[in-house]
């Protein structure tokens, strides 16, 4: 028998309980229904947005970049988007205060219910401890933080290579996940650009910001029980079968 006509039985069986113990139900009945709630954790250019996008697809379940929401900002000269480029440019991280509100914001749209996949958020302790609060007010929680491991070696020469559609936030790489054609992304037919704190002189800030300020959220997760973690120097499909070992 289908879920949904499961549901619907159920929901018949218990229409004429007491409003109490109906609403009990209905309760655990929306709990069950919860998909999974994923952070991706990383240095820049480890793959948290590449696979971030496999997993959304996979699980059905929206990919929320705050990258992908601030460049898009940029792009179309908000003012939120001028306040985060100055940050953005250096390979600073924009502040919590300004960071931790879009995300919020974002994560209380209508199909972020169901779950998500958070893509750079959280980058400091103090965004994880928001959003931890945050969901404990709603009686939720995140399943899992997968820590995509890769060492700073290898990134660099990642991000040199790496072209991005600032349109629907498709990545590429020149040489590894080549576009089908030159410059033009696969998915939405727009242009595709080597984004600004690409350089190497940025990369450099962006993996020191890293480690002063991100990678204290692997302790914070490991202690929480939920962190997983995955060889990020794979090729990006067994990067994938990894996650969905872990994922399930
Ligand atoms: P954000 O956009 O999040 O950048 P990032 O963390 O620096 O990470 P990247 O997007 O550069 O890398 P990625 O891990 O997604 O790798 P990708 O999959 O593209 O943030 C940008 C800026 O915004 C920050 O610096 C900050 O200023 C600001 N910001 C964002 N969130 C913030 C927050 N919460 N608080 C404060 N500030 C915030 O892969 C990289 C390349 O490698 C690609 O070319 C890809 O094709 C290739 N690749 C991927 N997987 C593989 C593989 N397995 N093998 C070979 N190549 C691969
Ligand atoms: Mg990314
Ligand atoms: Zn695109």
């Amino acid at each position: 028998m289908g879920r949904l006509l499961l549901l619907k039985c159920f929901r018949k069986d218990i229409a004429n309980l007491p409003e109490n113990r109906y609403n009990k139900i209905c309760e655990n009945e929306n709990k069950e229904r919860q998909k999974m709630k994923i952070i991706m954790l990383g240095a820049p250019g480890a793959g948290k947005g590449t696979q971030a996008k496999m997993i959304a697809e996979q699980y059905k379940i929206p990919h929320v970049s705050t990258g992908d929401i601030f460049r898009a900002n940029i792009k179309n000269g908000t003012e939120l988007g001028k306040e985060a480029k100055q940050y953005m440019d250096q390979g600073l991280l924009v502040p919590d205060e300004l960071t931790v509100k879009i995300l919020l914001d974002r994560v209380a749209q209508d199909d972020c219910r169901g779950g998500y996949v958070l893509d750079g958020f959280p980058r400091t302790i103090p965004q994880a401890e928001v959003l931890d609060s945050a969901l404990e007010k709603l009686g939720e929680k995140i399943d899992y933080a997968v820590d995509v491991d890769v060492p700073d070696e290898n990134i660099v020469k990642r991000m040199s290579g790496r072209r991005a559609c600032l349109k629907c936030g498709a990545t590429y790489h020149i040489e590894h996940i080549p576009p089908k054609q030159e410059g033009v992304c696969d998915s939405c037919g727009s242009e595709l650009v080597l984004r600004d704190d690409d350089r190497p002189e940025t990369v450099q800030n962006r993996l020191k910001v890293y480690h002063d300020q991100t990678q204290p959220l692997i302790a914070y997760y490991t202690e929480k029980g939920i962190l997983r973690t995955v060889d990020g120097t794979m090729d990006m499909q067994d990067v994938f079968r990894a996650i969905t070992d872990i994922l399930g």
